[in-house]
């Protein structure tokens, strides 16, 4: 649907100038009202002022849908517990990319243009070879994928409805290609090429965990489960790296160069970066008897130290994609022939204090989905350094969904925040030898 003219409006009354402004009400589908403010510096002379965007709209969207103070996450309508159940990547990607999960037919074409794209031109290996072998995955996944922009210029023209569309199933075909690269070029394993005839998930495993030595084989719920972090993953909304992609896209740049921005503001550890930052914490922390002194350190305002995977600034409730990874850990674990994993057990313990004492509770801090993601993803063999690139992997048909919803609005214009200025006015120049 489209945004409604509610007919009701809120009124602000400016004290300087005795004058009074009215701001229309403007409806979504469901979710909070927003007051319509894009002519309040025309009219009003005045900029709002929300740091972090805790109260700002900064776009209408279709794809999903949170509410944090429920802890509900929709994609397309869907629940994402649903999701994670019922459906497969490519069917949630399908949802996210053309707005309706897919039919067997329709299916069948997306999964063959998804599949028919997984190579990469062989030009990209070189690319790799001028990094460090100690060079953090991401740090290799940013030049990568921008370096992408070099090597599939033919969709670039961002105005083309069919050059947008191919470059989005190439970024989503070529992302475990790229990330697996990574991996092998940090273990100084040769490069596995992608195997057309496996299914997204196992097809990225093999070419991660795979050698030219000997067959590989992975259980079918190694699969699964692989799959299912992919789909908890794939969209969240106007979180920091989307608006980054969205912000560069807004520009007209590329598709490859704003995927490449995005995963550069995914890599920090208050975002993407948190799931290999829990993993350290939980070895920090060590013993179950050290809990208490580690949520005192993470109270205390003059401590650095946060509970990594704690905290969201939308949900205030339980993250519904950790409630899923929580409920279901265990049982991976056992698939995973990984009878005791003492992380586990310290992770139990360290939320089930966290979730009884004031401070967390009075301030709606509860697990996020990297809280228990990263117990997972080492249990499967990944390095903590592959967590995040895992991360990149999944959101991008979220972040190239809503580069293509940007794009096909046609009221898209340039993001370009204001400010509050505090810095010297108009001066005097003054040569270096008098300063
Ligand atoms: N540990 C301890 N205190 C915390 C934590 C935490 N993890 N998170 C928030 N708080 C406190 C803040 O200090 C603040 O306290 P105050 O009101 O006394 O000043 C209060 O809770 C509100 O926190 P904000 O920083 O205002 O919350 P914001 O919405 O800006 O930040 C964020 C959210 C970045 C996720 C934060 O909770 C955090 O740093 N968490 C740890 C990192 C993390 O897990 N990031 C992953 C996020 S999910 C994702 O990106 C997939």
């Amino acid at each position: 649907m489209d945004k409604k003219e509610t007919g009701e409006y809120v009124t602000m009354h400016d004290s300087r100038s005795g004058k009074e402004f009215r701001f229309a009400l403007l409806d979504g589908s469901v979710g909070p009202s927003v007051i319509d403010i894009r002519k309040l510096y025309a009219e009003t002379g005045y900029f709002t002022y929300d740091p972090g965007f805790t109260s700002t709209a900064s776009c209408d969207s279709r794809l999903t849908y949170i509410d944090g103070d429920e802890g509900v996450l929709l994609h397309g309508g869907y629940s994402i517990e649903d999701l994670a159940e019922k459906a497969n990547y490519l069917e949630v990607c399908h949802l996210l990319l053309h707005g309706e999960l897919p039919t067997q037919a329709q299916y069948d074409t997306f999964s063959h243009n998804i599949t028919t794209h997984t190579m990469l031109h062989d030009q990209m290996q070189y690319f790799f070879r001028g990094f460090r072998r100690d060079a953090h995955p991401m740090a290799i996944m940013v030049g990568a994928v921008g370096a992408l922009s070099a090597f599939y210029h033919d969709v670039t023209d961002i105005s083309d409805e069919n050059q947008r569309m191919i470059a989005s199933h190439r970024l989503i075909a070529k992302m475990p290609t790229l990330a697996a690269m990574a991996y092998k070029y940090s273990v100084g394993q040769p490069f596995i090429y992608p195997d057309n005839s496996l299914s997204y998930a196992a097809n990225f495993l093999k070419m991660t965990f795979g050698t030219p030595t000997q067959e590989f084989s992975v259980p079918d719920s190694v699969v699964r489960v692989m799959d299912q972090i992919f789909i908890l993953h794939a969209d969240h909304e106007q979180n920091a790296s989307t608006s980054t992609v969205r912000l560069a896209g807004s520009s007209m740049a590329n598709p490859f160069a704003c995927i490449s921005a995005g995963i550069s503001s995914l890599w920090g550890p208050a975002h993407g970066g948190a799931n290999e930052a829990v993993l350290d914490m939980l070895h920090q922390i060590g013993t179950k008897d050290r809990v208490p002194e580690f949520i005192k350190r993470a109270k205390d305002k003059d401590d650095p130290f946060r509970l990594m995977g704690f905290g969201h600034r939308v949900y205030k409730n339980y993250d519904p994609r950790a409630g899923v990874l929580k409920a279901s850990v265990r049982q991976v674990l056992d698939e995973l022939g990984v009878a005791d994993e003492p992380l586990l057990d310290l992770a139990l313990e360290l939320e089930r204090i966290a979730l009884e004492d004031e401070y967390f509770v009075q301030r709606k801090l509860f697990p996020n989905v990297d809280f228990y993601s990263g117990i997972i993803l080492k249990a499967m063999g990944f390095p903590t350094s592959m967590f995040t690139v895992l991360f990149a992997l999944s959101r991008t048909v979220g972040w190239i969904s809503q580069w293509k919803e940007m794009h096909e609005d046609p009221q898209k214009r340039i993001g370009r925040p204001r400010q509050l200025f505090l810095g010297e006015d108009r001066r005097d120049f003054v040569d270096i030898a008098q300063r």
